[in-house]
């Protein structure tokens, strides 16, 4: 399976509507996307804890109120052509999601870890009150603190603990976090790693993996998702 990396950032600015439509145009059935909690504590849809990278704007995110944070360009450093495309709340992210027919891997981006417990409750809070399907969703997170809230707050939904740069002990993570799938770095990834993974009957998902050429290697190692920033690329190799 393949996933759209913030949309699909290879052709449209990241973490934008406009790159979740290109997703799905492209073929791909889930996303993957980041939230964090602005200013008025309304989680919102962006990756970098300041507006710097992906915006005309300055500033961190947390401090920003919606308003502040909707009146920001976040297309144009893209391409003009995105000129005018803003960060999205994760509400409207979640109706795109319905639009487009995607599933959701929803990234709680936790850049302030004392925080985990209430961006959780607020993000959940969300998509609860819009009433997403939770068989579309899967909330991950770098923040074991943050998963472990997924667990304790809304135990029926699927959760993915993304990792980057440490072997984990499945058994023993699952004992605390009771985990539905692990999200690897596909550069920590090995034949003997992807095995323990599918033998202790996790899901496994890589990031963020852009080489055609590689897909099989990893779908032969029991890999299920490929989450990439360019899903029309991937999608195409699967075809031939
Ligand atoms: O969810 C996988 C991947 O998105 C994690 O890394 O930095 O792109 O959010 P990052
Ligand atoms: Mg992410």
């Amino acid at each position: 399976m393949i996933a759209g990396h913030r949309g699909a950032r290879a052709v449209a600015p990241e973490n934008t509507l406009v790159s979740m439509k290109a997703a799905a145009n492209a073929g791909a059935k889930w996303i993957e996307t980041d939230t964090q909690l602005c200013a008025d504590l309304i989680p919102v849809i962006i990756h970098d804890k300041t507006v710097r990278r992906c915006t005309n704007g300055s500033g961190s995110v947390r401090h920003k109120t919606l308003d502040e944070i909707k009146q920001l360009d976040a297309g144009s450093w893209f391409s003009p052509e995105f000129a005018g495309e803003t960060i999205p709340t994760l509400h409207e992210l979640l109706a795109a999601c319905d639009e487009y027919g995607l599933n959701l891997n929803l990234e709680i981006k936790v850049h302030y870890e004392e925080e985990a417990a209430l961006q959780v409750q607020k993000t959940i809070e969300t998509i609860k009150d819009y009433g997403f399907d939770p068989d579309r969703l899967i909330l991950s997170s770098f923040s074991y603190n943050a998963v472990q809230q997924c667990l304790e707050q809304w135990p029926e939904v699927r959760r993915g603990l993304i990792i980057e740069d440490w072997v984990p002990d499945i058994d023993r993570l699952d004992e605390n976090l009771k985990l539905y799938s692990i999200h690897l770095d596909h550069h920590l990834l090995n034949e003997k790693l992807a095995k323990e993974i599918t033998d202790a009957g996790k899901v496994l998902q890589i990031w963020t993996m852009n080489d055609p050429k590689k897909i099989e290697k990893f779908s032969n190692w029991g890999v299920s998702t490929i989450i990439t920033d360019d899903p029309a690329l991937l999608i195409a190799a699967t075809h031939k």
